[in-house]
């Protein structure tokens, strides 16, 4: 961009001459005016924000999708196989997505869709182990950082486990990574928390 004088720029968004003083850090950097930096970082949120109202209706929906899918369906596994496949399709953040099944004192791979994964999980170990030992639902925005993690894949980069209750005891697990870091939150969860509620008695 021209610089018309010493004591001012033209900003590249908005093109009016603002004096040096009217840009600020990064803006400075690239000629963007705080107005217009303000503007740029006000629409970010927006959109952030709109981002994660889609994404809780996106998990509102598939509650009546879920149901029908495991309706009057005595093939578990294949219930199960399509439950997966309906939450991977749904969500871009959605890498890997699956469960485990509790079998005695370690967790055994169910149906999933992404990548190869490993076969089984010792209770305590990894995030998925901790989840269902601590009977809670576990959001691991940076799994590099998490200690024990186990990296099925090297892609993953955030995740997050839900535990399957029957009662009060956990049967399963539903786990979920992503390529990107802290793609989880509470949507996430209290989503994921209510599926991991209806899908329950295909674990029986
Ligand atoms: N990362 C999990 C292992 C399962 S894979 O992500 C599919 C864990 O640490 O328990």
């Amino acid at each position: 961009m021209k610089k018309k004088n010493k004591h001012g720029w033209y900003c590249k968004i908005c093109g009016r001459f603002r004096a040096n003083e009217k840009f600020s850090g990064k803006g400075h950097a690239q000629h963007i005016c705080k107005d217009c930096q303000r503007q740029i970082h006000e629409e970010k949120l927006t959109k952030k924000q709109v981002l994660k109202k889609e994404k809780a209706t996106t998990y509102e929906q598939l509650i009546p999708q879920v149901e029908s899918l495991i309706k009057d369906v005595d093939n578990h596994v294949g219930a199960l196989a399509n439950v997966s496949a309906l939450l991977h399709s749904s969500f871009l953040h959605y890498f890997w997505c699956g469960f485990y099944i509790v079998k005695g004192e370690r967790l055994e791979l169910g149906p999933f869709q992404g990548d190869v994964a490993c076969y089984t999980i010792k209770k305590g170990h990894g995030v998925c182990g901790k989840a269902w030992e601590e009977r809670q639902t576990i959001v691991v925005p940076n799994v590099l950082q998490f200690p024990g993690h186990i990296a099925c894949s090297s892609k993953s980069r955030s995740e997050i486990v839900v535990p399957v209750f029957k009662g009060e005891e956990v049967i399963a697990i539903i786990d979920v990574d992503s390529k990107g870091y802290s793609a989880f939150d509470d949507i996430d969860k209290a989503g994921l928390e209510n599926i991991a509620e209806i899908i329950s008695p295909l674990f029986e």
